[in-house]
C-alpha cells in the first residue's frame, strides 16, 4: 500500500506516519526530514533548502521531486510507503504520478487556531522522535534515545504564519486532486487525541 499523507503544518502527518508504517509494514518517507537532515550534514540540498525552509516556503520541485524518485528506486519501499509533506503542490502530484502508483490520499483535517500552539509546542530529537510539551510535564531528554530536545528552527510564530499560507495557497488543491482520483479518504477528528485519530486513521485503511 502506497499512502499519501496531507494535512497543514502540525496536524499530526508525522505523529500518524510513524504509527501507520509501524502497523502495516510501510516505510515512512518525510521531504521534511530529509531535508533537515541535509541541513545538518550541510550538503549541496541543504544548502539550497534552507533558505526556503527558513522563510516557510517550498523547495523548488526539481530539487524536491528528484530526491522522492531516487528514494522511491531502493529496494526498502517494495512493501509500500508512506509519503509524509509530499507532494505539495500540484507540479509535485503531476509528478509523482509518473514514477510511482498512489492507492490512498489521507488527509488529516485539523482547524487552523489549533496548529500554531501545536507547532510552537513541539519539541523534536535528532533520532526522529517528536513530543510537544503538554505531555512532557517539563522533561527535556527523549524517552527513546535520552537526547536532549529541542525546537525545530521554523517552529516559530513567523515562519509558522508563512508555512500556513503556503499550506492554504499550494497545498490545499491537492485534496480535490486526490478526491477527483477517487483516492482521498478524511481524517475529520484530527482535533482529537493522536491515538484516537490513530483509530480512525486504521478506520479508513482498513
Ligand atoms: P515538514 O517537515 O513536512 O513540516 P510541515 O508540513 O510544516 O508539518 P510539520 O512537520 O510541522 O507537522 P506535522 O503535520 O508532521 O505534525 P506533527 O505530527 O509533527 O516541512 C518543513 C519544510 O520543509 C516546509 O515548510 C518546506 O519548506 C520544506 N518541504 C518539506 N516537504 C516539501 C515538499 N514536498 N516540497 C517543497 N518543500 C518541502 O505534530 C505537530 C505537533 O502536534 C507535535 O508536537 C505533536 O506531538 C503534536 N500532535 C500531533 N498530533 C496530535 C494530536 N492528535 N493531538 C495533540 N497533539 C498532537
Ligand atoms: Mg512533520
Amino acid at each position: 500500500m502506497n499512502i499519501v499523507l496531507l494535512g497543514a503544518p502540525g496536524a499530526g502527518k508525522g505523529t500518524q506516519a510513524v504509527r501507520i508504517a509501524e502497523k502495516y509494514g510501510l516505510v515512512h518517507i518525510s521531504t521534511g526530514d530529509i531535508f533537515r537532515a541535509n541541513i545538518k550534514d550541510n550538503t549541496p540540498i541543504g544548502q539550497v533548502a534552507k533558505s526556503y525552509i527558513d522563510a516557510g516556503k517550498l523547495v523548488p520541485d526539481e530539487v524536491t521531486c528528484e530526491i522522492v524518485r531516487q528514494r522511491l528506486e531502493k529496494k526498502d519501499v517494495s512493501a509500500g510507503y508512506v509519503l509524509d509533506g509530499f507532494p505539495r503542490n500540484l507540479i509535485q502530484a503531476h509528478e509523482l504520478d509518473k514514477f510511482a502508483s498512489i492507492d490512498v490520499c489521507l488527509d488529516i483535517d485539523v482547524d487552523e487556531a489549533l496548529l500554531l500552539e501545536r507547532i510552537c509546542g513541539r519539541r523534536v530529537c535528532s533520532c526522529g522522535a517528536s513530543y510537544h510539551i503538554s505531555t512532557l510535564n517539563g522533561k527535556d531528554t527523549c524517552a527513546k534515545c535520552g537526547g536532549k530536545l529541542y525546537a525545530r528552527e521554523d517552529d516559530n510564530p513567523e515562519t509558522v504564519k508563512a508555512r500556513l499560507a503556503t499550506y492554504n495557497i499550494q497545498t490545499a488543491p491537492l485534496i480535490s486532486y486526490y478526491g477527483a482520483q477517487n483516492k482521498l479518504k478524511t481524517v475529520m477528528c484530527g482535533t482529537k487525541t493522536p491515538d484516537e485519530v490513530f483509530a480512525a486513521v486504521c478506520g479508513l485503511l482498513g
